[in-house]
């Protein structure tokens, strides 16, 4: 029989990465405060000042995963501040908590828009020194609404910031297609050498641009959309960051085996390009459900993750000593959005086994739905006669119980 016990950590691996809900502006916890002077980079995409409340969507059950048809939708996070003095608050809390991080090659990658982006520049001037500063992005893109009455607001920004002048950045590592580059009113030629190139006249000068010389970005980007409703990359968290971004702001800062950390990681997207890239991630969010898609994304090898029981959910389950095999039978979790369905299955979308020791849940075996692969299974093989043996779900709603064995 499996009945709920209420556990908050994972431990997958050796647990050298680190995934836990909580508040990045505050006192760091002690895991966390370990890496200080260690952190190759810290990426920070907070909440912007919008005064509005943001929602997460979640696929629903086999059906909904596999149509992307109807997903609840639920509370995501709230950016509500008080005054713009409540927001500088906690925007210090967390710079200066990335600033204690970053080691001396590190580099601060903060991600704002119009409504915070000065006052944060002259508080990273203060945290970080005005002379390292190195960068403020443009991100330009099309999608969302127009405006009438003024421009239309169309990009973030992105600040730049280095730990010492010791910091690493390697430009090289984010050439662009030649094709993305516009040289539109420039004429195509060939040289004696039969080498093409795009030309232009100066002051009595000719500067040649050749098609194989590699091009750079420049500090304002164009070539990066925000994501689509039906991109295949989206999870439903309303503020979700395109990997494509996050690539070409980490690849310039980081080599493999380097630790990157989002203190606001939202569904985790700067922590996923960092895993692509051969990094150990630092991961933290005040909401558990967040923490709980970016688990859901990032591959799980050596992670340790805290989050707290949310949901009483109850899950029926049989595990044969002998043979090691465990089938989850039933599994019941209620919620106002969840549709009626006929499947009990459906209202689970991740589950994990493995045994409990020193009060935490070392997972062995972990499955979750995703597009590719919208049938969960249902059935996994255990070391045989697995003492401690307990089980993890999460629900339709993002909700996390975890049960022993009894
Ligand atoms: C703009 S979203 C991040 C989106 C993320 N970059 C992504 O791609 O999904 C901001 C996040 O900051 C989190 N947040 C707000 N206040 C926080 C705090 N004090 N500590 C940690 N996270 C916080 C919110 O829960 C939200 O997930």
């Amino acid at each position: 029989m499996f009945e709920p016990i209420s556990i908050t950590r994972e431990i997958i691996g050796d647990g050298s990465s680190l995934l836990l809900c909580g508040n990045g502006a505050g006192e760091l916890p002690a895991e966390l405060a370990a890496h200080e002077g260690k952190v190759q980079c810290v990426y920070i995409d907070p909440p912007f000042m919008t005064g509005g409340t943001f929602t997460r969507r979640r696929r629903f059950g086999q059906k909904g995963w596999r149509t992307g048809s109807p997903a609840p939708e639920y509370p995501a996070y709230d950016d509500r501040f008080a005054s713009r003095e409540d927001y500088m608050v906690f925007l210090r809390g967390v710079l200066t908590n990335a600033h204690r991080l970053l080691s001396p090659t590190g580099v601060l990658c903060l991600h704002l828009d119009w409504r915070a982006s000065a006052y944060a520049r002259i508080l990273c001037d203060e945290i970080f020194g005005e002379d390292r500063f190195l960068n403020e992005v443009i991100w330009a893109y099309e999608s969302g609404g127009r405006a009438r009455r003024h421009f239309s607001r169309k990009h973030d920004v992105i600040l730049l910031y280095a730990k010492s002048r010791k910091y690493r950045f390697d430009l090289t590592k984010v050439p662009l297609e030649r094709s993305a580059v516009r040289r539109n009113h420039m004429r195509r030629q060939v040289d004696e050498t039969g080498r093409a190139y795009r030309s232009i006249r100066s002051g009595g000068k000719e500067y040649r641009y050749y098609d194989d010389t590699p091009v750079y970005p420049g500090d304002v980007w164009t070539d990066i959309s925000h994501l689509q409703q039906r991109d295949p990359e989206r999870t439903g968290y309303a503020t979700q960051k395109p990997l494509k971004l996050l690539d070409r702001l980490l690849r310039p800062v980081v080599q493999p085996g380097d630790m990157v950390c989002d203190l606001c990681c939202g569904s985790g997207t700067a922590l996923v390009a960092a895993q692509v890239l051969g990094c150990r991630v630092l991961g933290m969010d005040m909401s558990a459900e967040a923490v709980l898609i970016a688990r859901s994304r990032l591959s799980l090898r050596d992670m340790a993750i805290e989050t707290p029981c949310a949901a009483p959910a109850r899950l029926e389950a049989t595990y044969t000593p002998e043979e090691g095999v465990l089938l989850l039978t039933d599994f019941r979790a209620e919620h106002p959005s969840f549709p009626k369905t006929e499947r009990a299955f459906d209202r689970l979308e991740s589950w994990s086994a493995g045994y409990i020791q020193d009060g935490r849940l070392v997972t062995l075996q972990h499955f979750h739905r995703s597009p590719k692969h919208p049938d969960l299974p249902l059935m996994c093989v255990l070391p045989e006669n697995l003492p401690n043996l307990a089980v993890q779900t999460v629900d339709a709603a993002g909700r996390k119980s975890v049960f022993s064995w009894k």
